[in-house]
């Protein structure tokens, strides 16, 4: 055996977790991948950009960027069997930097992420227990939706559901692999079920053909703009927990010789399918409510207003609670996967056991969302957003997505396929794949795929010099991205320059 563990050490190799089964890998990729995204900016993004084409561009690009994207990363953790910064590390030096800025990044979106599935914690313990929960403002819960979403923004709630959702990722996240495993293996089918059954309740709904045509209703030309399809790129990045070091942690705790390829096709279509399967769900009982409009569709008001406004006026309150529960679940395991993938990236360079490292990083990401759930009233100027910490929780995303995601996902492309070498991505997924990537694909990883990024990335650019820089309402939207730029970039130089064990 010692023959075959290469460059690895073999103390290294025994101390590895690993999953328990190819189904567990499977499901708990799933689980990162299909989060909030999947019942909110999905749909919102299809039906705002136009419907079907949408859906057909999306799939073109995922075929193109996104499937590449998550087989590289893959190839990265079950190759070296580390996490992020330690993998990109043994391409090149210059590669730990990227690692280290990229698990920054997503300790900014992981901050904001339990903030939100803390909101829909909350709703879920409303729709629970009703009015003995809140007074007046469980009243509202029934009766007012955008009433409620504001009161809820506006307390303490939010720190409230922060703790409670910390807490359950922390419990999960504990156990490391197994931990992570035990718990995919019952949302994987209690997510599915409840999501069809909520889409076969919303299609025998009164307003299932005007929800449907508003989700899914072509509006010409849109093949033909860009917007279409940067936009499919950026959001396929954040849908499929690409540029998040997530993939190559998951990956790392693959047995030697692990499938990737059927593995990289599986987990990104049943997540593109549970995205448009929730569409079905939401958009017909939003219809039927009379609740639905383009005003509400793209911001946070769609999740937190229109769908509970939905789901409760139709089906009340327990449909509300299956409903918001199914959020948290979904929001759950995205999360657990992130705090994994940092917990990870620092065992493996500092050389700390979990324990000490799951608790010191909850800690550390728990207080970086504290900000976030900010309920003072933000400034006027920022007026689009009524607290400050949904104020902050919009701008910081937009550079962590746009920004974040979409350059850390370049630039592992490029050391990955031109430093390190393209083939050797082939020839490690044929290696054990289910089926066999043709030679010619290396240029879909080492050409194709980039530029893709780079053409999604200019549009991104060119749209702030063309409307100005993002809120652009005070100063303080010029400082976000500052603050962004010094989080990042400094804990990449300062953790870089750490001197760990390995
Ligand atoms: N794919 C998730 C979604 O659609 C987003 C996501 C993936 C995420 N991994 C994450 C969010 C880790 C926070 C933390 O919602």
């Amino acid at each position: 055996m010692a023959s075959d563990l290469g460059e690895t050490s073999i103390e290294a190799e025994i101390a590895r977790e690993t999953w328990i089964t190819r189904l567990g890998f499977i499901f708990a990729v799933w689980g990162s991948m299909t989060g909030l995204g999947n019942v909110w900016n999905w749909p919102s993004k299809v039906s705002l950009l136009g419907g079907g084409p949408f859906v057909l561009i999306y799939l073109i690009m995922l075929a193109l960027v996104g499937i590449p994207v998550v087989l590289t990363e893959f190839v990265l953790g079950s190759t070296f069997r580390r996490g992020f910064p330690s993998a990109l590390k043994r391409i090149h030096p210059a590669g730990e930097f990227l690692g280290w800025f990229c698990m920054a990044n997503s300790a900014v979106l992981e901050a904001f992420y339990v903030v939100l599935i803390g909101y829909a914690a909350v709703y879920a313990g409303f729709a629970l227990t009703g009015l003995q929960l809140g007074g007046p403002m469980g009243a509202a819960y029934f009766t007012d939706q955008p009433e409620f979403f504001v009161n809820l923004l506006m307390s303490p709630l939010t720190l409230v559901g922060l703790i409670v959702v910390w807490i359950v990722v922390f419990a999960i996240d504990y156990f490391g692999t197994k931990g992570i495993e035990r718990s995919v293996m019952i949302f994987f089918p209690l997510l599915w079920i409840i999501v069809i059954g909520m889409a076969i309740f919303g299609l025998t709904q009164p307003g299932a053909a005007a929800g449907i045509n508003f989700y899914l209703n072509p509006q010409p030309n849109q093949f033909f703009e860009t917007k279409m399809w940067s936009t499919a790129v950026s959001l396929s990045f954040f849908k499929l927990s690409a540029g998040m070091g997530i993939l190559t942690a998951y990956a790392s705790y693959l047995p030697r010789k692990g499938e990737l390829t059927n593995s990289a096709v599986t987990t990104s279509l049943l997540d593109t399918t549970f995205a448009f399967t929730a569409g079905l769900a939401v958009f017909p009982i939003a219809a039927t409510v009379g609740v639905l409009g383009d005003e509400t569709v793209g911001s946070v008001g769609f999740a937190f207003v229109a769908w509970p406004g939905g789901m409760t006026m139709s089906g009340g309150n327990l449909l509300g609670f299956v409903f918001f529960l199914m959020i948290v679940f979904l929001g759950v395991t995205s999360a657990v996967s992130l705090l994994e993938a940092v917990v990870t990236a620092v065992m493996d360079k500092f050389g700390w056991p979990r324990s000490r490292t799951v608790i010191v990083m909850t800690i550390v990401m728990f207080l970086m969302g504290v900000p976030f759930t900010l309920w003072m009233a933000a400034p006027g100027a920022a007026a689009t957003d009524v607290t400050w910490g949904l104020y902050l929780l919009d701008i910081f995303d937009y550079y962590v997505e746009n920004f974040g995601l979409v350059l850390v996902t370049l630039f592992m492309m490029l050391i990955t396929g031109w430093v390190w070498g393209g083939a050797k991505i082939i020839e490690t997924a044929n290696e054990a794949g289910d089926f066999e990537l043709p030679s010619w694909y290396v240029w879909v990883i080492k050409v194709i795929a980039p530029i893709g990024i780079i053409a999604a990335f200019a549009f991104i650019v060119l749209s702030i010099f063309l409307e100005g820089l993002y809120l652009a309402g005070t100063v303080l939207d010029l400082i976000a991205p500052l603050v962004w730029v010094v989080i990042c970039a400094g804990a990449a130089i300062a953790l870089t320059m750490a001197k760990g064990v390995e």
